[in-house]
């Protein structure tokens, strides 16, 4: 999705919006652009399809702009085709006021006519284009910069993150946000905006972050942030702890794969300070006792893998609390008329905290009466401060568009929930909660032996890369493991791949099974592991070729049947999702390698889903 950064200090200021916008460019995008903006040269604006080493050829590195203030952006095109003239900045007609802008403006249209019949010329097919000649509009009639923003933004309806740079106010630029993720970077005499923190970690991690309505005046020395109405607001400062080198490659081919290996570390992280005197411990939680025992349904809403991670919470949450828990995409739900009111728990499942699905609903049900718990990973994301509560995966930062360290982060942690939950309401035995306890503190050192022994993995991928379909078939949580380990296949690979619950075969997908189809059969859950023997057998007797995935403790029995067995460790049913979904990263990321995909931004998609 769109990536901004803004850069107001003493150095020159293109080279640095420059580097930061290739700390975003793992958002995904079609075409970059820089405005900088100085005293002598005035508003220098280039832009252009295609990767940032292009706008970077066009601008010697940025060297070539003079100035030390200046707005960066990489667009992921919403209106109009990704070309030069739809690329951001957009520059008003009177070229003042150049413009980058993330999220949608809805109103654009009607405001495009107004201003065309006021005689302004447009000349791309953008919606960001309306807010510079809006604000150019109000400008040339006042004067006034701030006044021409708060009059356009007061126009504007949709989602917007906004940096403005204005030809005569060569020391700032102006930043406004709503409803699209914006924060403030405090550096040694200089200042940042962005719309990710990762651009930023090279320079500062002091930031604070905009709330809706909200407008800053970026200066080398100050930030100065005003509220809708105008009026100055302090902002709370924040220090942000993750490490730069995590936000880079280190030595790896691919973050997918960087990442891929910190999935150890990274449930560790997640699972190990949360666990005390052999209880789970959620120190920041609110959440009452007597609302954990009277909870009557709880929901879990989230779009793509975080919604699979809730496919996997069904499961594991009735089975431990004997609640009913419904699992929703955030885009169906939030148009669904949900059964939700006081009393429910509404549980956001999201890495970035900042899709737009899952945030409307998360305001729904809020507006509703439930009370939100969001699971996320970027602290002080928008989910994150709009929920009543929050638990951070604390998986680092996650670039790959691909997600696998976040989604394994998600994983434990809703168990873990269902664990804490399930002692508050007395569902669980002592004995069993003791042995999931356990069984979830091994899984780290579990899954290090599963990323110790790559190589088969890596064999079966040379096998099966130019199959053109793929069904991954399994049965309850290997369902649940299957709908994750096929998006992962066909997001980065582009092969067409379908997770099927293994009983639902007979009522029509089998017809689309014929020799040679490549059918990856999951046996990790033990308790249905004949019937998913069974299905095995229906498959390859239709001439389907196997791949299964079963546990260490299954797998002679699979042996005798399938020729190519990849296993995982033995742990407790409920948590082998969490192993059996590394060997399937791993095939979906070594068939994509063999494919020659671009596999940390597969095409058309982007890390963030910021718009609808
Ligand atoms: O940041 P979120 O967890 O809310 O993102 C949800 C999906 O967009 C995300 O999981 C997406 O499906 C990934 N590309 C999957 O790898």
């Amino acid at each position: 999705m769109c990536g901004i950064v803004g850069f107001a200090g003493s150095e020159q200021a293109a080279p640095i919006l420059l580097e930061g916008l290739e700390r975003l460019e793992y958002r995904g995008y079609d075409s970059a652009g820089v405005a900088v903006v100085s005293p002598e040269r005035g508003l220098q604006v280039r832009k252009s399809k295609g990767r940032l080493k292009v706008l970077e050829a066009l601008t010697d590195g940025g060297r070539s702009l003079d100035g030390c203030v200046g707005i960066g952006h990489t667009r992921w095109a919403t209106h109009g085709e990704p070309n030069d003239v739809n690329s951001h900045p957009h520059l008003s007609q009177s070229g003042r006021i150049a413009v980058v802008h993330n999220g949608i403006i809805e109103n654009y249209l009607e405001l495009k006519e107004f201003l065309t019949s006021q005689g302004t010329v447009f000349c791309s097919d953008t919606d960001t284009e309306v807010v510079a000649q809006l604000m150019d509009y109000y400008y040339l009639r006042s004067g006034d910069l701030m006044d021409a923003v708060y009059k356009t933004l007061h126009r504007l309806e949709g989602a917007y993150a906004l940096g403005i740079l204005c030809l005569e106010t060569p020391d700032r630029f102006i930043a406004a946000r709503k409803d699209a993720p914006l924060l403030l970077g405090y550096g040694e005499g200089c200042s940042f905006i962005a719309s990710d923190v990762t651009a930023l970690l090279r320079h500062t991690r002091e930031v604070s972050y905009m709330e809706d309505g909200e407008v800053a005046v970026v200066s080398a020395d100050e930030i100065v942030v005003y509220d809708a109405m105008g009026r100055r607001v302090e902002k709370e400062h924040r220090i942000v702890d993750w490490d730069v080198s995590a936000a880079e490659k280190g030595g790896y081919e691919h973050f997918m794969f960087k990442e891929i290996m910190e999935q150890p570390e990274a449930v560790r992280k997640t699972i190990s300070p949360r666990i005390r005197d052999g209880r789970v411990v959620f120190d920041e939680l609110k959440l009452g006792a007597d609302f954990i025992r009277s909870l009557e349904r709880i929901f879990i809403v989230a779009c793509g893998s975080s919604y699979h991670v809730g496919v996997v919470g069904k499961y594991n949450l009735e089975r431990l609390l004997r609640v009913p828990v419904e699992v929703a995409l955030a885009s169906e739900f939030r148009y669904a008329d949900p059964l939700v009111g006081p009393g429910s728990l509404v549980i956001v499942i999201s890495q970035s905290g900042e899709t737009l699905d899952s945030m409307a609903a998360l305001r729904l049900a809020k507006s509703l009466g439930a009370t939100v718990l969001s699971i996320v990973n970027v602290v002080g994301s928008s989910i994150a401060r709009e929920s009543d509560e929050v638990l951070y995966t604390w998986a680092g930062p996650e670039i790959a568009v691909a997600t696998t360290k976040a989604y394994s982060t998600q994983l434990v942690l809703l168990d873990m929930l269902g664990l804490f939950f399930a002692e508050t309401r007395g569902s669980v035995s002592s004995a069993d909660y003791a042995l999931l306890l356990s069984e979830l503190q091994a899984l780290p050192a579990r899954m290090e032996s599963v990323l110790e022994d790559t190589e088969k993995i890596k064999y079966l991928a040379s096998r099966y890369f130019n199959h053109d379909s793929v069904f991954y078939i399994g049965r309850n949580l290997d369902y649940a493991l299957g709908l994750e380990s096929s998006l992962k296949l066909k997001e980065i690979s582009y092969v067409h791949s379908e997770a099927y619950a293994s009983g639902e075969l007979k009522h029509g997908t089998i017809s689309l099974i014929e020799p040679g189809t490549l059918v990856v059969a999951l046996g990790t859950y033990t308790p249905l592991f004949d019937k998913a023997l069974s299905n095995i057998v229906e498959v390859q007797s239709r001439g389907a070729d196997v791949l299964a995935l079963t546990t260490e403790s299954r797998a002679q029995d699979l042996r005798r049947t399938v020729e190519h067995v990849l296993t995982v460790p033995d742990t407790h049913p409920i948590l082998e999702p969490s192993l059996g979904i590394i060997p399937m990263q791993l095939f979906a990321y070594y068939v994509a390698l063999q494919r020659g995909c671009d596999i940390d931004k597969p095409r058309n998609l982007a890390k963030s889903v910021t718009v609808e």
